[in-house]
């Protein structure tokens, strides 16, 4: 299965992708974890693209361009692949697909999670994300068992320095600028597939595992 998740901030990707890690067990690549751990590591990549991620802004094309080719090179993607939170821009999506034809893994599907504006914003300002794992959880939705500790590894959790209401705003409107277009582009191949993600997660893990089995992307590869 090769896959892309597309949505708005806080619409459930990386809620979905580690959902579907387990299921399917295909690679998953999300830009936004490669880029927060280069800034959590402090290489010269991480202090290149902090004032972009911090301010919620796009790191540019050619940065995050070329994180995937590399990431893709290693032939991690043979299995399948799951990408998260790329591409954001029509640039990207141009030369993804470029990448992954001359590798010969092409998207089967793109899934388009809609998230209406008064959920994101709930859902962000609620997040929080173990600093060790990675695991995701929510104050009100998911709440780790303990109050700032991960159930998964007993890690401390943390809230984005992005997940601010203000810099959810300038993320929101770098979405509908940048990012929408990408969901265009992606209708006009036919391969869209449009999930109602302000239902509860396991509602939307439903919803989505009827839309593989129905068009027969499981039994693909
Ligand atoms: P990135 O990390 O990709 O952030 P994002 O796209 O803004 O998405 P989020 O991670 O905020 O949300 P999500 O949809 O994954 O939601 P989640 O599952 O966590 O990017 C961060 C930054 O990096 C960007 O702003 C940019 O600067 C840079 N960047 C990254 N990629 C780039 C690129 N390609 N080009 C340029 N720059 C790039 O869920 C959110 C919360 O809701 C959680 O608390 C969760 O528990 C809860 N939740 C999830 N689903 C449900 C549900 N169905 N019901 C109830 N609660 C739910």
């Amino acid at each position: 299965m090769r896959l892309v998740l597309l949505g708005p901030p806080g619409a459930g990707k990386g809620t979905l992708a580690a959902f579907l890690h387990k299921e399917l067990d295909i690679a998953h690549v999300s830009t936004g974890d490669i880029l927060r751990e280069e800034m959590k590591n402090n290489t010269p990549l991480g202090q290149e693209v902090k004032q972009y991620v911090e301010s919620g802004g796009l790191v540019p094309d050619k940065v995050v361009i070329k994180l995937i080719e590399n990431k893709f090179s290693g032939g991690i993607v043979k299995k399948g692949y799951m990408l998260d939170g790329f591409p954001r821009t029509e640039v990207q999506a141009k030369d993804l697909d470029a990448i992954l034809q001359k590798l010969n893994v092409p998207i089967d599907c793109v899934v388009y999670l809609k998230a209406s504006l008064p959920v994101v914003i709930k859902r962000l300002t609620g997040r929080r994300i173990c600093r060790t794992c990675g695991a995701i959880f929510h104050m009100t939705n998911n709440p780790p068992k303990k109050d700032g500790i991960c159930d998964v590894c007993g890690g401390a959790t943390y809230q984005r320095p992005d997940d601010k209401e203000e810099t959810i705003k300038t993320r929101m409107n770098v979405y509908l600028e940048s990012t929408k277009p990408v969901v265009d582009y992606y209708e006009a191949q036919g391969k869209l597939k449009k999930l109602d993600a302000d239902k509860d997660s396991r509602a939307v893990q439903e919803d989505l595992m009827k839309i593989f089995h129905d068009a027969r992307y499981l039994h693909k590869h």
